[in-house]
């Protein structure tokens, strides 16, 4: 099915399922211990056999020699990996650090071996054993030393980086500010470390692994081990948690693969925690200047957004001024990414790349430009908002109500409430504070298919290779066949994440909800031709109600369409050229906060958040609203507490444990509430449901931070807002 224009009325605007709240269906499968993740998977391949991997003790270097002997000689020792009996693996296309092979060290924790045992206990403990000599070279560790070399990045394709002329209109401008802001590293610190079971047999490679995009992951496989695509499967039926983490696959997936070949038998392996942190991808660091000029009204006319990150050679930058040129209306605008090179650990993708990082700082500085004009931010933000991209102003917004999420959400959360002055509310030993920020993050068109059955039985069976990272995305296709199809969501039986079924968008940038939904709902659409067309049914007046197909008078059960054997439908969604250019498709937030700062020990609590959500319609709110407090407590996670540490003499995150690298948990949010605007989207898929997974993020640790501000009066532009910055500034205690 090709979508070339905003969609007109169809089988889902019924919502009789879609849009309804509904509990994850294999939320059961979850809370009962029978939803298998990759490491736990036993029956899937027999006799097999753990790995243990080995990380490099250096962060850049070569190694001279590694000494497997005393590791092999150790009991349950069945076989071992080398680095240095391999050519580096062919990397795919959005990867950027070596996974294995070769004698060359790119960073810290690089896979450089795999001790392969009985038990995981024999694996680690003769891993331990290996003897490793090591040339080591000088690195780059630090961003801020770093910063000076850094340059700029080209464009990508209808990538625009400045309109009219920013620096005249900011040196015009009434009211200017200029401050710098940093991000450190981040963590995905999901739960589910990455894992996997590779095995082969008659050279077909299968991997049992935890993986957000089978598609990618299948086309890294066969371009790494020269292999054709029918010579690799990849299932990954349920994962606990990737936020981007497990976009690809890793060197548990390469390194499994590996040993299994070698020992002749299925091996299974799992990356620990200070390899996930160390061996596979970060959020990388940022440093950024922002420069708002406005009149005195308030109305901006300038603003530039420049950002550097860090990342090894060939890598991609943190696009953190992505959304600079498409939030605030100004007729001038100016942004530059520059890249450093360090020696760190790959930089790469984590939960809404881009926009998370960047509005950390852009909406603080929004907060500051707003103070300096006596302004309330959220009047500030309502005055500033546009309905067009502001560098293409014949380009307008699929739909945009960043205005009612910022009214709707003053309103709910007593925003007049605020004391306008900061550091003007106490109560007892708690300086009170309140603060907001604005979110947004675009909706991404993708191509995703399904194959949907019609079983004897009356069942529908959807088949694709989408994952379900703990997003909801079983339930919501779920919901979608059901309403397509006119029949119970518990007559739909839905299988995911095995790269034998047709493939989908996958979990990933905020787009695998409403992509992987409309690729279900063409299929859908196309197994209902294949049914009217058993029946010998016009199907222009056909409905799919209540399980049965009515054409004017006649009506027949799905169940009587296929007695004479079972129908298969296979479809997808795919976007014609240059749809997407027509609109700019993009979502929005209203974030609000309220935290209490202890005067004496500068120690901050949240007290309760809320988010305002723009995103098209939303598919199941139980699902949706969920996606969104946790990106929340991400957020409050990347204001308040969450760092990679970075040993700058020898290149490495130290903090590589959740012990050190410390995430939120329930007892730090009391309250956080969810509301969705569930405005309509045609211009996005016939879903009309745009991306919320990654929105909920966005613009959070500034609203937190600017509520400590609201709190303190002490501003702080480095993250994360801990206590050791701003305490002795605090104001004294009554
Ligand atoms: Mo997302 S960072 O594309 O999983």
């Amino acid at each position: 099915m090709e979508f070339s224009a905003p969609s007109p009325d169809n089988a889902i605007d019924q919502l009789k399922i879609v849009g309804k709240p509904t509990t994850r269906i294999d939320g059961p499968l979850k809370t009962t211990g029978s939803a298998p993740y990759a490491y736990e998977r036993h029956d899937v391949a027999a006799d097999q056999a753990y790995g243990f991997i080995v990380g490099a003790a250096i962060a850049k270097g070569t190694i001279k020699a590694i000494d497997l002997r005393e590791a092999r000689a150790a009991a349950g020792v069945i076989g071992t990996v080398s680095t240095l009996d391999y050519s580096p693996l062919a990397l795919g296309p959005m990867n950027t650090a070596n996974l294995f092979g070769g004698a060359k060290v790119e960073h810290y924790h690089q896979a450089i071996a795999v001790v392969v045992a009985e038990t995981f206990e024999q694996a680690r403990a003769a891993a331990a054993l290996v003897r490793v000599d090591y040339a080591r070279s000088e690195g780059e560790y630090s961003l801020d030393r770093a910063a000076h070399t850094a340059v700029s990045v080209p464009p990508e394709e209808g990538e625009r980086r400045a309109v009219g002329d920013f620096p005249s209109a900011f040196a015009q401008a009434a009211v200017t500010i200029d401050r710098e802001y940093t991000t450190p590293g981040h963590s995905h610190a999901m739960m589910e470390p990455h894992a996997t079971i590779a095995a082969w047999e008659k050279g077909r490679l299968t991997v049992w692994t935890s993986n957000q995009m089978i598609g990618w992951g299948k086309r890294d496989l066969c371009k790494a081990f020269g292999l054709k695509p029918n010579q690799v499967r990849i299932d990954s039926p349920y994962i606990g948690g990737g936020f981007g983490g497990k976009l690809f696959v890793r060197s548990d997936v390469m390194v499994a693969a590996l040993a299994a070949r070698v020992v002749g038998r299925p091996v299974k392996l799992a990356l620990h925690r200070p390899l996930i942190i160390n061996n596979t991808t970060h959020r990388a660091a940022t440093r950024q200047r922002i420069r708002i000029g406005a009149e005195r009204s308030g109305k901006i006319v300038a603003i530039a957004h420049d950002s550097i990150s860090g990342n090894l050679p060939n890598g991609k930058p943190e696009r953190s001024v992505q959304q600079t040129t498409l939030f605030y209306g100004s007729a001038n605008v100016a942004v530059d990414l520059r890249m450093a090179q360090v020696d760190l650990p790959e930089a790469n993708a984590m939960r809404a790349p881009g926009e998370a990082p960047g509005l950390m700082a852009l909406e603080i500085a929004m907060d500051e430009m707003a103070e300096k004009l006596g302004l309330d931010p959220v009047v500030f933000r309502i005055m500033n908002d546009t309905q067009v991209d502001p560098t293409k102003p014949d380009r307008h917004f699929s739909e945009r109500n960043f205005v009612e999420c910022l009214r709707t959400g003053a309103e709910r959360f007593g925003w007049s409430d605020r004391p306008a002055k900061p550091a003007s509310r106490r109560e007892g030993r708690w300086l009170i504070g309140m603060g907001m920020a604005g979110g947004f993050r675009n909706n991404q068109l993708q191509p995703s298919a399904a194959r949907v059955r019609l079983r004897r039985d009356g069942k529908i069976i959807v088949e694709t290779d989408m994952t379900d990272i703990g997003t909801g995305s079983y339930t919501i296709i779920a919901q979608t066949a059901a309403e397509t199809m006119g029949v119970k969501l518990t007559d739909v039986v839905v299988v995911l994440g095995d790269s034998d079924f047709p493939v989908s968008a996958g979990s990933g940038g905020q787009f695998g909800a409403v992509n992987s939904t409309s690729g279900v709902y063409a299929a859908c659409i196309k197994l209902q031709s294949l049914i009217l067309e058993r029946l010998g049914f016009d199907s222009a007046d056909a409905t799919f109600v209540n399980g049965k197909i009515q054409v004017g008078s006649r009506s027949v059960t799905l169940k009587e369409a296929v007695q004479s054997g079972e129908l298969l439908a296979e479809d997808g969604i795919v976007y014609a050229k240059g749809y997407e250019e027509r609109a700019q498709q993009s979502t929005f937030a209203g974030h609000f906060v309220e935290v209490a700062v202890d005067s004496f020990t500068g120690e901050t609590h949240i007290r309760r958040m809320l988010a305002v959500c723009d995103a098209g319609r939303i598919l199941n709110p139980i699902t949706a609203r969920s996606q969104v407090i946790g990106a929340m407590t991400m957020g409050a996670g990347a204001a308040l507490m969450e760092e990679l540490v970075v040993d700058t003499r020898f290149g490495f995150f130290v903090n590589h444990d959740l012990a050190g690298y410390e995430v939120p948990v329930h007892a730090d949010i009391p309250h956080q509430e969810v509301i969705f605007l569930n405005k309509v989207d045609p211009w996005s898929t016939p879903m009309k449901a745009k991306g919320v997974g990654e929105l909920g993020i966005c613009g959070v640790a500034a609203a937190v931070a600017n509520a400590v501000y609201n709190a303190t009066g002490v501003r702080i532009r480095d993250y994360p807002i801990t206590l050791d910055k701003y305490l002795a500034n605090l104001p004294r205690p009554d």
